[in-house]
């Protein structure tokens, strides 16, 4: 029997958000949890933000040379922009053809470092993200929660000019991120990092379980 692909066997079509501090695994996490849908029989793709489309790879350059000279208000537009481009041309029609999406960063990211870190109003910018960059919702939002300094190590040098920041800064981003998950709490989970990839992976299935 063939059914439409949102009543396929293996479930709705997902879409799930892996945020967090840069180092703190969201991309080692996202291909562990495609793997594990992908076994769960579902159809999935990953994303990574800002980018995932032609015009939000441009976005996404833009954003991180390091000649680039933007206002945080700026920087708060463009990152939208690139994300409605994102749910427009890619992850809408995902969903809607029955195959699910990992998303690498979303509106915790902006939240966090453009108007948490930087201090822009946070209505402001929740007003921003949910109302230009508000459809389709994720399913589950989940921010990968580990200490800055040991995100710092994991991840190396810096290679943009939003890494660039430093540690202060990048301090200020995982607060804004926990701050995200209180404000939006009904799709939102805090998940801690701190552990061996196959540790946090167990967390993620866990939590992901519940909205599958
Ligand atoms: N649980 C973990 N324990 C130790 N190292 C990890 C863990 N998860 C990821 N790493 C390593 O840390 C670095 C940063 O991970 P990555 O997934 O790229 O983070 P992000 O995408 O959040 O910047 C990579 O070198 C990765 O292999
Ligand atoms: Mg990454």
């Amino acid at each position: 029997m063939n059914l439409p692909p949102e009543q396929s066997s293996a479930g709705p079509a997902r879409l799930i958000v892996l945020d967090g501090v840069d180092g703190c695994g969201k991309s080692t996490q996202a291909l562990r949890l495609v793997a594990h849908l992908s076994g769960l029989g579902r159809q999935v793709e990953h994303v990574r933000e800002p980018g995932g489309t032609t015009e939000g790879e441009l976005l996404r350059d833009l954003l991180l040379d390091r000649d680039s000279d933007l206002s945080p208000g700026v920087e708060a537009l463009l990152f939208c922009a690139a994300r409605r481009q994102l749910l427009e041309k890619r992850i809408g029609p995902c969903l809607e053809a029955g195959t699910s999406v990992v998303c690498e960063r979303f509106h915790p990211s902006t939240f966090a470092y453009q108007a948490f870190a930087w201090g822009l109003p946070e209505e402001q910018v929740l007003e921003l993200l949910h109302g230009w960059a508000g459809s389709p919702e994720p399913d589950l939002t989940l921010i990968l929660d580990l200490p800055v300094q040991l995100a710092a190590e994991r991840r190396g040098v810096s290679t943009d000019r939003i890494e660039d920041r430093g540690v202060d800064f990048q301090d200020q981003v995982a607060l804004g991120m926990k701050r995200y998950a209180e404000v939006c709490f009904k799709t939102s989970v805090v998940i801690d990092a701190d552990g061996d990839e196959d540790q946090v992976a167990a967390r993620v299935a866990e939590v992901v379980r519940g909205v599958l």
